[in-house]
Parts: C-alpha cells; sequence; structure tokens
C-alpha cells in the first residue's frame, strides 16, 4: 500500500558518514517501503558551489551510490538515479525559473549563509542564487507530496511550495505543494564533540574499516573533567556516550552510564566496548558494499535504469507544464 510519493536527494561531495545515514538514508530506507519513493543524487546541485574543480565529481557519485545501496536503499522499492540523467529536470527548472522572483530567491536564509560561510569561493553565480528553484523542479517533476530531509532544508521547501502556488495560480492547478516528512534523527556529534561533518575532519564513514573505526573511536572526545578512571564522570556531555545511546543495547547502557558516573570504568574501556558495537552496527554495510565494489556495473545498470523510469515519469509532467504555458 502506497502513502503516496516522495523525493529527496543528497549532493556528491564524497563517501557518507554516519551523520548523513542517521539524518535522512535511515529514514528513507524505511520509507521505501510505504511510499513510492524517487532518490537523486544531484549533481548539478553540486555544481552549483563546486563548479571550478570537477575532477572528483564522477567518484563522489559512485560513492554516494554505493553508500546508498549498502545501507539498504533497494532498487526493487525505489527509483534511485543521476539528477543530470534526467534532462526533463533542467527544462522544468527552466520553465520554473520564469515564474521565480528574483527576490524570492535572494532572501532565502540559506542563500545568505553560504555566501558568507563559502566567502572566498566565488559563488555569486546565476546558478547558485537558482539553487532551489532546482530543487523544486528535482520535487515537482515527480509532484511528490513528501520530501524527507532535515530542518535545514525548510526554507527550500518552503520555496518550492511558493513556486507552486505561484504556477498553479498563474497556469491553473498543476504542480502539489510538497511537504516536508521530518522525523527526529538521532544526533550523534563528530569525534571531537562538535556536529559531524566532513569538512571538520571528525567523521565516521559507512565505508570505514573496523580498525579506522576503532582508531577514531579511541580519540573520541570524553568529559574533560576527568583525568583518572576513579573520578566520576558525566555521561551526558561524553560523545562516546551518545554513541553508546544509539549503537549499546539498554542493558548495558544503564551499565555503561552506572559505570562512568561511579567512576568504575575508564573512559578507554568504555570506547573499546562502544567501538565493538560499532563495528558490529557497520557490518552488513561494509560487506554489502565490498560485494558492490567488486560489481560497478551493475551500480551503474541501477543508476541507468532508475534514470528511465524517473524520465517516464518526469515526462509526463513536463508534458503538462509545457501545455499549461502554451508551449507545444
Ligand atoms: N538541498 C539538498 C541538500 O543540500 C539536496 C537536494 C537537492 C534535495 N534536491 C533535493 C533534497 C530535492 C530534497 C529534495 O541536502
Amino acid at each position: 500500500m502506497s502513502k503516496g510519493t516522495i523525493m529527496s536527494g543528497m549532493r556528491p561531495t564524497g563517501k557518507l558518514h554516519l551523520g548523513n545515514y542517521f539524518g535522512a538514508l535511515e529514514n528513507w530506507v524505511r520509507l521505501q517501503n510505504e511510499y513510492r519513493s524517487y532518490h537523486a543524487i544531484v549533481d548539478w546541485h553540486a555544481l552549483t558551489t563546486a563548479y571550478e574543480d570537477t575532477s572528483e565529481l564522477q567518484d563522489n557519485i559512485m560513492e554516494v551510490a554505493l553508500d546508498w545501496l549498502s545501507a539498504g536503499l533497494d532498487p526493487n522499492k525505489c527509483t534511485i538515479y543521476i539528477q543530470s540523467d534526467v534532462k526533463e529536470i533542467a527544462e522544468l527548472f527552466l520553465l520554473l525559473s520564469m515564474v521565480t522572483p528574483v527576490s524570492w530567491l535572494e532572501r532565502c536564509p540559506t542563500y545568505k549563509d553560504q555566501l558568507k560561510q563559502l566567502e572566498g569561493k566565488n559563488i555569486a553565480n546565476f546558478g547558485f542564487l537558482g539553487y532551489p528553484c532546482l530543487q523544486a523542479a528535482d520535487i515537482l517533476i515527480f509532484k511528490a507530496q513528501y520530501v524527507p530531509v532535515g530542518e535545514d532544508q525548510i526554507p527550500h521547501l518552503e520555496l518550492s511550495r511558493e513556486i507552486a502556488r505561484r504556477f498553479n495560480y498563474l497556469y491553473g492547478e498543476t504542480l502539489p505543494e510538497p511537504e516536508a516528512l521530518l522525523t527526529e534523527a538521532k544526533v550523534l556529534p563528530g569525534l571531537d564533540g562538535r556536529k559531524m561533518s566532513k569538512s571538520y575532519n571528525n567523521a565516521i564513514y559507512l565505508s570505514d574499516s573496523e580498525d579506522e573505526i576503532r582508531s577514531k573511536v579511541s580519540q573520541m572526545i570524553t568529559d574533560p573533567q576527568r583525568i583518572t578512571k576513579t573520578d566520576p564522570g558525566n555521561p551526558d556531555i561524553c560523545s562516546v556516550y551518545a554513541f553508546h545511546k544509539v549503537f549499546t543495547e539498554l542493558a548495558d547502557l544503564k551499565e555503561t552510564e552506572e559505570a562512568c558516573r561511579g567512576g568504575k570504568v575508564g573512559c578507554v574501556a568504555c570506547k573499546k566496548r562502544m567501538a565493538e558495537n560499532l563495528v558490529k552496527f557497520l557490518e552488513p554495510i561494509r560487506t554489502k558494499r565490498t560485494e558492490l565494489e567488486a560489481n560497478l556495473d551493475d551500480v551503474r545498470d541501477i543508476l541507468d535504469t532508475g534514470a528511465k523510469k524517473a524520465r517516464e515519469e518526469a515526462k509526463i509532467t513536463v508534458q503538462e507544464v509545457r501545455e499549461k504555458m502554451n508551449l507545444k
């Protein structure tokens, strides 16, 4: 039974880490059983900020595809494709750009933010300004009702809704307004306690080897007040404990917390236990990845088949939009 259509995407910036997994992917894997799901590797969006050096783009696309499939996105249940393979999205983007006021794009908080954050990088481009309009095309082309994303994407989704509304107002009811599907994401800090992010160099990747995982966990920040293992610790401010909460079974979790507060377990031992649980959690994902890496042609086939399926749907919407605008 399908509850409707969802669409979501990720920019191909390289291998995915645990933050990406719990922020989005885990959700998508669950949702593919209930919704008609479209998932795009949005390479055009990646170009909006990284157009100067595109040498790693193809590798990055492949890494994302491998991570998605390893983590359980199933091409028999959902449609997985590379955005730029579905050229209809570019046509819809162009047509939607006609009804999108520049002021809406300029006042988008993510736009202003990024301009500030990526200072030094020249992103004062038309393509980057149009980022949310392109995202609207991604979503509206499948008439998706829901978009499973994190809170950071709310402004983009609001713009997608406004663009759809304006189109419908001008040319008649055509494009349903999509809604964000926010699900509570588990919060995992990075190794240094800040938000897990590739650019902070504090991430654990889905594809890390067992030894990499162990070594990274051993560097994690714990309660800084704790000098010796008999000092009582505070799990609430410990990154390792935040991980325990996700990867350790409830009974062991209680014991871990009490041992820490009581100064009965040292951070080294506590990290080791957690690392083994994390290794175990990621094991099936790693195994699947190794399998897929040996058959990259199969992965390419999955993406090609996905693009074909997506285009069939996309063509219908674009034709409808063209006709509404009195194009042939
Ligand atoms: N802007 C999204 C991000 O940075 C990526 C994205 C592009 C997207 N197109 C989309 C997300 C369509 C959901 C739906 O994460």
